[in-house]
């Protein structure tokens, strides 16, 4: 089988520690698809990563064909069939992920622009870097000569920790549960939706009638869980949202039967307006993705698709300055 190109910014901090040694021992895309890593580093970030490539030459993984660091963002991104654009500053205590803006939605708009030079055809991006969904729109509207259905932002975080709260509530086994929504910004205004979800095939809300759980407790704690993870690790989640990474381009690649909760550019469905990476979900038949279209949607759910839709047209107004005056995604 030929290799495929996975370029990784950020390889160095603490998601790129957690993520790499995964995506070579086959873990993302598959145990029988030989990978070349091109890992991309700021100036500063080169020393670090010169120890994680050599602790991935001392994995001896089969599948690891090359290790390439760079700071040269297209020759990172030469060819590259993935890209997860991990590197970006981390929120601290106190912060609301939106507050990294300033900080990092620039970097989004140069990879955009590397990335539709250098990358291969057809290639997907995933990006995790926060605010990982309007850093999406960012990148894509930097890349001409992409299509916005390439560039993807991660809530599948959120996904996972809906899914383990809803199994532990429910005292089943995780992989029981499938149909859990997230809507929206990867941010305190996300709505986890059970609304369609499953538990063993029945739906949640006939496996567990506490309503109260299931709009309160339930909703704010996937919420605030990356805040309630910083406030006890004093950093934020790292194994985790590397796992989510390889989940989600996992099941895109290699297909699924559940759904999968990806930030997509917006098209008008369910009456979110256009020109947005908002999470909706997705089916995995492999290779792509397509959107869950059609769902019935009840009055709360529209009342809280519509308050996180709000956030995310006030972050894109905060980087408007970064995307280019022809940029035109339906808004
Ligand atoms: P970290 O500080 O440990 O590592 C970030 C790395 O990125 C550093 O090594 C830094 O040198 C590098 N970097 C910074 N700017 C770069 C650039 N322009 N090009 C290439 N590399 C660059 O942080 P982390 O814990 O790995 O988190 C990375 C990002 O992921 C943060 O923004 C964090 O908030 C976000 N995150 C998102 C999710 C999600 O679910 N979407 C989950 C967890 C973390
Ligand atoms: C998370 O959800 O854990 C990450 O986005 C990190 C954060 O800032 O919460």
């Amino acid at each position: 089988m030929p290799p495929l190109t996975v370029a990784v910014t950020g390889a160095a901090g603490q998601i790129g520690y957690a993520l790499l040694m995964r995506i070579a021992s086959g873990e993302m895309l598959g145990k029988d698809q030989p990978v070349r890593l091109q890992l991309i580093e700021t100036k500063q970030g080169m020393a670090p990563l010169k120890g994680v490539m050599m602790e991935l030459e001392d994995g001896a993984f089969p599948l690891l064909e090359s290790v390439k660091g760079t700071s040269d963002l297209e020759e990172g991104f030469g060819d590259a069939n993935f890209s997860l654009l991990v590197g970006a500053m981390p929120r601290k205590q106190g912060m609301e992920r939106s507050d990294l803006l300033s900080a990092n939605a620039a970097i989004f708009a140069d990879q955009g622009k590397a990335l539709s030079a250098a990358a291969a055809p057809g290639s997907r991006v995933l990006i995790v870097g926060n605010p990982a969904n309007t850093n999406a729109l960012v990148a894509a509207a930097n890349a001409p000569d992409m299509l916005p259905e390439q560039f993807m932002a991660m809530t599948r975080l959120d996904q996972s920790r809906a899914e383990g709260m809803l199994a532990e509530k429910a005292g089943v086994d995780v992989k029981d549960v499938d149909r859990v929504i997230i809507w929206g910004n990867h941010s305190a205004t996300q709505y986890p939706d059970l609304s369609h979800a499953r538990i063993g095939g029945k739906w949640a809300k006939d496996v567990i009638k506490d309503e109260k759980w299931l709009t309160g407790d339930f909703v704010s704690r996937v919420q605030k869980r990356g805040a309630e993870v910083i406030a006890a690790r004093g950093a934020s989640s790292a194994a985790s949202a590397a796992s989510a990474a390889i989940d989600n381009i996992r099941d895109v690649h290699l297909g699924s039967e559940k759904w999968q909760s990806i930030g997509v550019l917006s098209d008008g469905s369910y009456g979110i307006g256009g020109g947005l990476w908002y999470s909706v979900p997705c089916a995995c038949p492999g290779l792509h993705y397509t959107r869950v279209k059609g769902l019935p949607i009840d009055e709360y759910s529209a009342k809280m698709m519509n308050t996180t839709e709000a956030e995310l047209v006030a972050e894109r107004d905060s980087v408007r300055h970064l995307l280019p005056s022809s940029y035109d995604a339906g808004v």
